[in-house]
């Protein structure tokens, strides 16, 4: 199955004043399940009709494999239909007048494949997304769902070598949702076909990707696994858009006390890693904590801050805790079985390792 190496594409409309794509560079290694993932209008979709051949960039060129399918110049361009790609849209169009069987097989049948090949394919990938019972009904007697899981067969069948599904899942509810999602990620995991996934859900980048993508304004911010995205974030958007509950940002003065940098906001303040001291000296800086790195702390301790709770959301096993320090609104995710520690008032700390600090002005990362 084939890389993906995206250079300088770039897409304007409006004679050059709206860029869809801003000089997006990417690389998908061979059978990766890569998630492009942003808010509305980044330009998530436009990259994949580039990519599938449907869309003509302004400039920039795109290899798929060893194949250059776009060069810089425009003198290379690899039809869409010599791409081996399959194409899922958000808005799946199943033939109505064909059964699910006809509908999986229709591509395999015009490329004259012979029928036993077919049958088998179309009852494995059947199989595989458990609509094997439904070979016979017509789209019009099959749930949202359902005809969503005959999509994503209609292009399994055929042997990509390239799936792109554009919001493959977004009429599913969240059930279902779950349950198509881990079907999707083991039968790609199965057949090792390279896949790009779009999103504007980071619950379902973080569970699905093997690399994210993240983009905003038609540009990558920050590509890498979910883990370091999550753990590294670069600027204070993708920590902003990467986890769930939202990270906490506080605006913070530095000062140096000893060997070591202190954060402070208000009254308060939190002893930052030493290995920082040199970096911070007199920044403004932006700090960034993810719920599940306060810890609750004694109100003895001269050290922890102290806060006035607003609300305490149990999750089953574990509580979010909303508490409210120098007039920032923070949360802290917590075991439930903590939950007699936090009372009116609650004491927090966090490990200055896991602090992540950026730029007052900027908003990247320092460090
Ligand atoms: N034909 C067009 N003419 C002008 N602008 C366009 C055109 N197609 C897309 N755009 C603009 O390009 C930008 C990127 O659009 P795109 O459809 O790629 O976003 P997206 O990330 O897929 O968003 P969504 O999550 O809402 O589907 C948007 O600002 C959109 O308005
Ligand atoms: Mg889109």
């Amino acid at each position: 199955m084939p890389s993906v190496s995206v250079r300088n594409l770039t897409v304007a409309y409006n004679k050059g004043r709206t860029l869809a794509l801003d000089n997006l560079n990417l690389d998908i290694r061979d059978g990766e399940f890569c998630v492009f993932l942003g808010p509305s209008g980044c330009g998530k979709t436009t990259a994949l009709l580039c990519i599938a051949g449907l869309l003509v960039p302004t400039s920039g060129s795109i290899k798929i494999g060893d194949q250059v399918v776009i060069s810089d110049d425009k003198k290379t361009f690899v039809r869409p239909q010599e791409r081996n790609i399959a194409m899922v849209f958000q808005e799946y169009a199943l033939y109505p007048s064909m059964t699910v069987r006809g509908n999986m097989a229709f591509a395999l049948e015009n490329k004259k494949y012979p029928r036993e090949e077919i049958d088998r394919k179309v009852n494995s990938i059947a199989n595989m997304l458990g609509i094997e019972q439904l070979l016979d009904r017509k789209p019009a007697q099959l749930s949202g769902g359902q005809r969503q899981r005959v999509a994503l067969g209609r292009a399994l069948v055929r042997d990509p070598s390239l799936f792109l599904l554009d919001e493959p899942l977004g009429n599913l509810d969240a059930k279902l949702r779950e349950q198509v999602r881990f079907e999707l990620k083991r039968i790609q995991r199965q057949l090792g076909v390279t896949t790009i996934y779009v999103t504007h859900d980071q619950t379902e980048a973080m569970t699905l990707a093997d690399r994210i993508v993240l983009m905003k304004d038609g540009k990558v911010m920050q590509q890498g696994s979910p883990k370091d995205l999550y753990n590294r974030p670069i600027n204070t958007f993708v920590a902003g858009f990467v986890g769930t509950p939202k990270i906490n940002f506080l605006e913070c003065g530095v000062t140096a006390k000893e060997n070591r940098p202190y954060f402070n906001f208000g009254r308060s303040s939190l002893p930052g890693s030493p290995s920082l001291k040199a970096k911070l000296s007199g920044k403004a800086c932006v700090i960034g904590i993810r719920p599940s790195d306060f810890a609750l702390a004694d109100m003895s301790d001269p050290e922890a801050i102290k806060g006035t709770v607003e609300l305490i959301e149990p999750m089953g096993d574990e509580i979010l805790v909303h508490f409210m320090v120098e007039n920032h609104l923070l949360v802290g995710k917590f075991d439930a079985a903590d939950e007699d520690r936090v009372c009116e008032r609650v004491a927090v700390k966090v490990d200055p390792e896991k602090l992540h600090v950026f730029d007052g002005k900027t908003g990247d990362r320092i460090a």
